[in-house]
């Protein structure tokens, strides 16, 4: 018949094949993707961040069952899950530790990105759809964090909220429209609930697979960060090529070993993680009348949020904030090292990445304290380096003393 396909595939698989291109789909993204040799540590975190991805929708789903998105119901169901739903704190647990974890991986895989320069052409894309991802990855977080009804998920969502205020003339409008009401409410827990649950993770699910239907275009790059695609044989095949399924496949499954038993070690026997990962005063119901000691955010936006602090004037302070973000997106463009990877990049960039590596542990952790004058002073020095990390990168990634690039991948043990 015109128009069919013949299958490598004999019986019901190949009936399928010849009316939907699975053999073709296996052979483009696993089978025949020939991925570098010489991938290393670094390498494991994407997938990882995928299996965070559907531990996070799989037990999301499990939750959703039982909990009540109304200001009046929605702590208790909570407690209810933990206390009398069969299995109940096992499923609020993995997804609690799995926003961390996720958190975790997307940061580790991003500084890699940094370290290799990932982002250089070709794969500009393949960045910035990352960086799409992490923005809708830091709302989906929020939006959850405000779910359980808990005092600092309502202190938190006051703050947060409260910073659309400081955008002149519409600031107050806006604070209003996107809490349904004058404060965090039961019409705020209802949207936010509706977002977090249906709309974001479609948005997530569909950058991922632009995510990697950009990188398969172009192919990974890799720690000596050369284009394996530059030398292939006389069948195509890149020299410095394996294909991914199974040889990465099965690599990465270690990768999963390994993280499913840390994985397993919090949600076990340190799920809150020292009030890192479930904030020791969120265990309280939401109160209006009573403002928390000290309010902070869950450890992954706490350098953004040292930053916010950091800055005397409220709207400054949110501009910079942003900024600190939305520069990220820029990398590919101000990155303008004749090479990609650190392994053969000068001094300057090495201490570069160093100083900007312990400005942005440093955001974090002072983001956590209380804030004396001395924190603030501190805070500022560090998000200073942080933006000069990217601001002067045009500047010393062209003066770098930069050493030749082997012709083909290298492999350390
Ligand atoms: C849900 C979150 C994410 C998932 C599931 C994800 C998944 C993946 C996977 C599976 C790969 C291929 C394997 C690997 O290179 O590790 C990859 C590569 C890559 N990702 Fe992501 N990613 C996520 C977020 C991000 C973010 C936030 C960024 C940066 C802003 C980013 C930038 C990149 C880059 C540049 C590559 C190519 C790396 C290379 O070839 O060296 N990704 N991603």
């Amino acid at each position: 018949m015109a128009g069919e396909r013949t299958s490598t595939m004999t019986g019901i698989l190949g009936w399928f094949d010849q009316r939907l291109p699975v053999m073709d789909f296996w052979n483009k993204h696993l089978a025949q993707y020939y991925a570098p040799k010489n991938f290393n540590v670094w390498y494991y975190f994407g997938s990882l961040a995928l299996l965070v991805l559907v531990n996070q929708i799989v037990t999301g789903i499990w939750l959703t069952m039982h909990y009540k998105p109304s200001a009046a119901e929605a702590f208790a169901s909570v407690e209810y899950i933990m206390r009398d739903v069969e299995w109940g704190w096992l499923i609020r647990y993995m997804h609690s530790t799995g926003a961390s974890f996720f958190f975790i991986c997307v940061y580790l895989h991003m500084f890699r990105g940094l370290m290799y320069g990932s982002c250089q052409k070709p794969r500009e894309l393949v960045w910035v759809i990352g960086m799409l991802i992490f923005l809708a990855l830091m709302a989906e977080a929020f939006l959850g964090y405000v779910l359980p009804w808990g005092q600092m998920s309502f202190w938190g969502a006051q703050v947060i909220v409260s910073l659309f205020g400081a955008i002149p003339y519409v600031g107050e409008g806006l604070v209003q429209w996107i809490q349904g009401d004058y404060l965090p409410s039961d019409a705020t827990i209802n949207r936010f609930f509706a977002l977090h649950v249906v709309a974001l993770p479609i948005a997530l699910l569909g950058l991922v697979v632009l995510h990697l239907g950009a990188l398969h275009e172009v192919g990974s790059n890799n720690p000596d960060g050369v284009e394996i695609k530059k030398k292939k044989d006389a069948k195509g095949v890149p020299l410095d090529g394996i294909p991914f399924h199974p040889y990465y496949t099965v690599k990465d499954l270690f990768g999963v070993g390994v993280f499913l038993t840390l994985f397993a070690f919090v949600i076990f026997f340190e799920p809150t993680f020292g009030d890192l990962f479930l904030e020791y005063d969120n265990f309280a119901p939401a109160d209006p009348m009573v403002t928390p000691e000290h309010i902070k955010p869950v450890w992954y936006f706490t350098p953004y949020y040292a930053m916010l602090r950091a800055i005397p004037d409220k709207l400054s302070g949110v501009i910079v904030m942003g900024a600190a973000v939305m520069i990220l997106f820029l990398v590919p463009w101000l990155d303008r090292s004749p090479v990609k990877s650190i392994r053969y990049r000068g001094m300057l960039t090495k201490i570069a990445l160093a100083l900007f590596s312990v400005a942005f542990v440093t955001l974090g952790w002072l983001g956590m304290q209380a804030g004396s004058d001395t924190q603030k002073l501190v805070a500022q020095i560090c998000t200073v380096i942080y933006f000069l990390y990217f601001l002067l990168m045009p500047v010393y990634t062209r003066m770098d003393a930069v050493k030749p690039v082997p012709e083909r991948v290298t492999m350390h043990d």
